[in-house]
């Protein structure tokens, strides 16, 4: 930033140094798409080191190439056990340490050791905890989320942003935001309005995490 504009932005000069992120993902990309689009808007301040897939050839890897982001495939399949890619994940990040790690539609599980606790977050479109019973946990993403809501008739919907523990989905939740569920919606039609709220959703969570855990940046 040029000497002049600092000296004209007050805000910009207390504003601290980004959080450094880890994003995990498995597809589309779509969600790394927007956290990337609301850093560059200067809505989020963190910055993405790594970005690791466990499938390869996915668009979300593409996304981060084209962003200059270091990007990986740890891929499920090729682990025995869930220890054995937990083990491949934090090996990758190690050099990265990072403050926060931002699951992304990323379609496996690890477990949290104590060095990630609490630092990790997820996205999920649906209302948790209330729909954990029927539309969260292994095997419940995409459309089969959207599904299970409107076969169990909610006239409300949405997503949670909520850290992660050992169990899929089951992390305490930290925002949530709503959407209605309209007479004749299809599953697709659901998963669009969701994802939209989604798109304010998790960077305003991740904001409010960070400033309400000051602790969890690391000192570099
Ligand atoms: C969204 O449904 C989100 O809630 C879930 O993954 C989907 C987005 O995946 N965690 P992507 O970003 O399009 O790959």
């Amino acid at each position: 930033m040029g000497e002049g504009r600092a000296s004209g932005s007050e805000e910009g000069a207390r504003r601290e140094a980004p959080w450094r992120c880890v994003v995990l993902l498995s597809g589309t990309g779509r969600t790394l798409e927007n956290l990337l689009d609301r850093i560059d808007s200067g809505s989020l301040n963190i910055r993405i080191d790594q970005v690791i897939s466990s499938r390869p050839g996915v668009r979300g890897l593409e996304i981060a190439r084209d962003a200059g982001i270091p990007a990986h495939v740890v891929r499920g399949r090729q682990y025995p056990t869930l220890e054995a890619y937990t083990a491949a994940v934090y090996d990758r990040m190690a050099d990265v340490q990072p403050d926060l790690v931002l699951m992304a539609g990323f379609l496996r599980r690890i477990l949290i050791r104590p060095e990630l606790d609490g630092r990790v977050l997820n996205i999920h479109p649906s209302l948790l905890p209330v729909t954990a019973l029927y539309a969260a946990g292994r095997g419940m993403y995409g459309d089969r989320v959207h599904d299970a809501v409107l076969a169990h008739g909610d006239v409300e919907s949405g997503a949670t942003v909520h850290v992660v523990t050992d169990a899929y989905d089951e992390g305490p939740p930290f925002m949530t935001r709503t959407v209605p569920v309209l007479p004749g919606d299809t599953a697709a039609d659901l998963a669009a309005r969701v994802f939209e709220a989604e798109c304010t959703l998790y960077p305003e969570a991740i904001e409010a995490y960070m400033a309400q855990h000051p602790e969890l940046k690391r000192a570099r």
